[in-house]
């Protein structure tokens, strides 16, 4: 049981979510939103997260899925939401009935008067990227056809419109000129068919664009080309000039549109955004870098050459998120302007005026107690290290350690505590975490070293949600003794 203070706080917390709370309507177009994924072991009450959007004025998220607890602390907020629909889910929504009920339980029950402002249902994930294999190219047209049906038949379709957020391998150019851009060849019918679906329905292409990936994936990638406005190279197409990826990876999009016959669809950028760790060019500075001279773009409404104006774009992450599949590579888990603490990473003003200052962190976070789990270096016997720091890595997040990374020049010892300590943090500090046959122990000094932040874990929505339920029950039992 929790002691008075934090009851009264959880309990605040709590009623806070039902408290709707109404803000004048902004108009979002050109304004700057964010991917708020979860894929954490420990999330950030979801009530703070929203707060901390309005704080700094961020008017617009994307989700990955409708999750309850996330969409409810999102209710008066104003706002404007994209909801998601994961891969695996498409095939169950290729049948109508399922589409109609998807709709009910995760859009009507939200978009009542004051509630959630859904505006865009995310009919999957990037499901044409090649690594899957075509595993969702039969699916995803009928659900993307059968979400919107049934977002019509409720009375929402001209609010709500169903798009597919898809990776910009679904097109390319044969000759590294954007005019010479066109859909994937094995994918090109379906294309036209989705993309001529959604001008039908007034719903914008949602693709997702990554510089920092061109550069991961080759190593002659030019640098400079990756970011804004800083470099000499460029290419020239047909009189427009090209001096970043982005805008010719955007403009790929632009042509492959015209090719496929609609040639005006508006176009969003669903994810753009660069890591801070994880790889030697995955680092505070360089996406800092790149984020200053995006949003300096975005806030000059400069576009691309060949679609000058106002852009549409979801930064991404949020917040880092320790649970992302490494197999793309260790920087996955460090895409957050955020830390998984809430904390701004690294100076970056929103409104593209380039100021010098840091995003509002997250208020009210709580921390588990001030106590890292490291190598006790009394053990004897050292035969199963090699083992435990496998075991500790393969459930902690020991992206950090890696060639490149923020925790790299640690020495062997510093390592493995780290390692530990991950481990024993994920795991909320429970002590049998942090035993390895006695090659670990428990100690209340910082642990952190030279450059290398060891977190202490927050208390996390999950944990919340148990303690508030808890709550709840000895209140109830509390009640009904004295009545
Ligand atoms: C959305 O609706 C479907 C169908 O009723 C349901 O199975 C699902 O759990 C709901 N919630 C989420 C987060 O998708
Ligand atoms: C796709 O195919 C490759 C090679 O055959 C395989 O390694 C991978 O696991 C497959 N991925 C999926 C999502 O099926
Ligand atoms: C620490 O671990 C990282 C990642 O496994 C490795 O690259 C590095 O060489 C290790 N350092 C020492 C001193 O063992
Ligand atoms: C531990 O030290 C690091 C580095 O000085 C600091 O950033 C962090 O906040 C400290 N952690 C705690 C719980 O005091």
């Amino acid at each position: 049981m929790a002691e008075p203070s934090r009851t009264v706080m959880l309990l605040v917390t709590f009623m806070a979510i039902f408290t709707l709370s109404r803000i004048a309507n902004a108009e979002t177009l050109g304004t700057i939103g964010v991917n708020w994924g979860i894929q954490m072991t420990h999330p950030i009450p979801p009530k703070i997260v929203v707060d901390m959007l309005k704080a700094n004025g961020i008017k617009k998220v994307k989700l990955f899925d409708a999750d309850d607890w996330t969409l409810s602390a999102l209710v008066g907020s104003n706002i404007e939401v994209m909801v998601g629909i994961p891969n695996d889910m498409l095939d169950r929504i290729s049948k109508y009935s399922h589409a109609k009920d998807w709709v009910k339980n995760n859009v009507t029950q939200y978009v009542k008067d004051g509630g959630v402002n859904i505006k865009y249902v995310a009919v999957g994930n990037e499901p044409f990227l090649k690594s899957y294999n075509g595993s969702y190219l039969t699916t995803t047209l009928p659900a993307l056809q059968n979400i919107q049906k049934a977002l019509n038949e409720a009375g929402h379709g001209d609010k709500i419109k169903a798009t597919i957020p898809l990776n910009a391998d679904v097109y390319a150019s044969s000759s590294n000129t954007p005019s010479s851009g066109s859909f994937r060849s094995d994918i090109n019918d379906l294309m036209v068919q989705i993309v001529t679906f959604f001008k039908e329905n007034g719903a914008p292409f949602v693709v997702n664009i990554y510089p920092y990936l061109s550069l991961y994936q080759n190593p002659d990638f030019p640098l400079d080309f990756a970011f804004f406005g800083t470099g000499s190279r460029s290419i020239n197409d047909n009189g427009k000039q090209y001096t970043n990826v982005f805008d010719a990876n955007f403009d790929t999009l632009v042509w492959s549109l015209k090719k496929a016959g609609v040639p005006n669809l508006k176009i969003i950028v669903g994810e753009v955004g660069w890591p801070t760790d994880g790889d030697i060019k995955a680092s505070p500075s360089n996406a800092k870098k790149f984020y200053d001279g995006f949003l300096k773009k975005v806030a000059k409404k400069e576009g691309t050459p060949m679609r000058p104006g106002a852009l549409d774009a979801y930064l991404f992450g949020l917040i880092d998120e320790d649970l992302k599949s490494i197999l793309p590579g260790n920087f996955e888990r460090h895409w957050g302007i955020f830390t998984y603490d809430g904390k701004p990473k690294f100076p970056m003003d929103l409104s593209g005026q380039g100021k010098d200052k840091y995003l509002i962190a997250a208020k009210g976070i709580q921390y588990l107690p001030a106590q890292w789990c490291v190598f006790n270096n009394e053990a004897k016997d050292l035969s199963s290290l090699a083992a435990d720091i496998d075991y500790a890595c393969s459930h902690g997040d020991c992206t950090s350690l890696g060639y490149g990374s923020q925790c790299n020049n640690l020495n062997s010892q510093g390592n493995i505590s780290y390692a530990f300590n991950m481990y024993f943090q994920m795991t909320d500090q429970d002590v049998r975490a942090c035993d390895f046959g006695g090659l670990a122990k428990i100690v209340n000094r910082n642990a952190s070293q030279s450059g290398c932040l060891f977190p202490v874990q927050i208390i996390s929505a999950g944990t919340r949600i148990a303690l508030a339920k808890a709550m709840f029950l000895s209140l109830l039992v509390a009640v009904l003794l004295f009545v």
